[in-house]
């Protein structure tokens, strides 16, 4: 099938139920989808892993494991659908260099405390709960939409649990500056997440194959529609604002940004960079990438030296 005659097919609203209704361009801007989401919930899990050691009490500590354990079934629904696709996933999963895994680079940047772990539930689930919701209402890959049905509500649980307890620690003065410098790192490293603005984004195909339906741009005020004003009921500094003339948010601070990422500092006062710098720090990836990937290949390794 030509990508003329997928276009056709889904101009008629028909979705896409395997690569047998579909274009070679079609199946590639499709598996390349489904590699960055299944790499994000699967990395997801040994980040959340190495914070849930700092869990205050052992209920909390379940908690995390839970939500780990609905972010590993996230990453398999991902991945058995490029091996539908025909992809080779032991290999891409087990045989991958770490630099070429194609989850965010926030994930690279290790989270150490509590407050980290709870901010990341707020801010890195709300982006996934944005993203796949996005997905969920305008893919035109049936087999993922009816997947998502189960996704997006386990999401909306994370990110729930990180503003019960952003909330809780917001309100306690022994812990508030803690959460608040989290938030300072973090808040930057989400919007970022949504990546290059619209006016240099490429593989317009996502969206005229009806893989995902919104813009960077759009999917990055939606983050902040709900984001900004729960950080601003709690308390908490947000460098954005919303503009009551356009309803739009604004970012009340240099964006992009470079990032330290030991001291896990944006460096405001070095002003705004280019994208193309920011894609060349994410091509490095950071610091806990090769950690991180080696945490969910290390199982593997062993089997078969074992063997
Ligand atoms: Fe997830
Ligand atoms: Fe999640």
């Amino acid at each position: 099938m030509d990508n003329d005659a997928v276009l056709e097919r889904l101009a008629e609203g028909r979705l896409v139920e395997g690569p047998e209704h579909a274009s070679d361009d079609y199946v590639k801007g499709l598996a390349r989808t489904l590699i960055v989401s299944g790499d994000t919930e699967l990395i997801s899990a040994p980040a959340y892993l190495n914070a849930a050691a700092h869990a205050p009490r052992l209920q909390s500590f379940v908690s995390v494991v839970g939500i780990i354990q609905d972010e590993l079934g996230h990453a398999h629904i991902a991945y058995r659908m490029l091996r539908d696709l025909g992809i080779d996933t032991d290999t891409l999963i087990y045989e991958r260099d770490p630099a070429d895994f194609r989850h965010p680079y926030a994930f690279d940047v290790p989270l150490e405390s509590w407050s980290e772990m709870v901010v990341a539930n707020g801010f890195y689930d709300r982006a996934g709960f944005v993203l796949l919701s996005d997905i969920f209402e305008h893919t035109s890959y049936a087999p993922w939409k009816r997947a998502l049905v189960k996704v997006d509500r386990e999401e909306g649980f994370h990110l729930r649990h990180g503003e019960q307890w952003m909330k809780t620690l917001a309100a306690d003065p022994a812990r508030r500056d803690d959460l608040q410098h989290a938030v300072d790192w973090m808040f930057l490293m989400t919007l970022e997440w949504f990546g290059l603005p619209d006016d240099l984004k490429r593989h317009r195909d996502q969206i005229d194959f009806g893989l995902k339906g919104r813009t960077n741009d759009e999917l990055r005020q939606i983050w902040m529609s709900t984001a900004v004003p729960f950080c601003e009921s709690i308390g908490i500094d947000v460098p954005a604002h919303r503009d009551t003339e356009t309803g739009a948010y604004v970012v009340d601070t240099p964006f992009p940004q470079q990032f330290d990422e030991r001291e896990k500092r944006w460096l405001t006062e070095e002003g705004t960079i280019s994208w193309e710098t920011v894609l060349e720090r994410w091509r490095a990836r950071g610091p806990a990438n090769a950690e991180l990937v080696e945490m969910i290949q290390r199982g593997r390794v062993e089997l078969r030296e074992a063997a």
